[in-house]
């Protein structure tokens, strides 16, 4: 037969068997609620975009690798942003409005593996820093793909043997 206690005995029995699962796995009530703070939530529309370009553009700007490349082509950064906003939202949630053609934009650029690299950390760190979950997930997966497509058609078209990003 299964035991019950009985009176207000089940509480502590009840809280003992909260703290004994919460350890299987070595998961500790501690851990739980440090997890459970520190959640982020995923990058849910525009406005998590507009907070993810503008910090990665910030970084960007100031980056010794990046910096230069992107400081002596855009003198005016207000519409770069905006064309990022849309160009985000189009590829994270298909909203339509985003008008232009990447690749073009950066085949004359002298930029080769380093660059793609380290625009590829900067890129994943702010995501890390504001979110987590699929979308957040999708928008490194994406960034990745494109930085790797870019680096491949820069180098044929170039004939260079540059090394291949991981
Ligand atoms: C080596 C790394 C990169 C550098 C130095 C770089 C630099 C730039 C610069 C300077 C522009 C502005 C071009 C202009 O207005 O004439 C630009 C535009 C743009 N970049 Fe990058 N970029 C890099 C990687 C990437 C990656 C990986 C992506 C994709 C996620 C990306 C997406 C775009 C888009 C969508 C535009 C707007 C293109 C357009 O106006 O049609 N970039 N980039």
């Amino acid at each position: 037969m299964f035991w019950m206690p009985s009176g207000h005995l089940w509480i502590p029995v009840l809280i003992s068997c909260i703290f004994v699962s919460l350890h299987t796995g070595s998961l500790t009530f501690w851990d739980l609620n440090f997890k459970l703070k520190n959640m982020k939530a995923d990058i849910k529309d525009l406005s998590d975009i507009i907070v993810f370009v503008d910090e990665f553009y910030i970084k960007v700007k100031n980056d010794e690798v990046l910096g230069p490349v992107f400081n002596n082509v855009i003198q005016d950064w207000g519409p770069h942003l905006d064309k990022m906003y849309k160009f985000w939202n189009a590829a994270l949630f298909g909203v339509p409005g985003f008008k232009g053609n990447p690749f073009a934009r950066h085949a004359p650029l002298p930029i080769g593996a380093d660059h793609f690299n380290r625009w590829l950390d900067l890129f994943k760190s702010t995501i890390d820093e504001h979110f987590e979950g699929p979308i957040a997930l999708d928008a490194k997966n994406r960034a990745k793909l494109m930085a790797a497509m870019f680096l491949s058609r820069l180098q044929n078209m170039r004939g260079s043997s540059d090394r291949v990003i991981v």
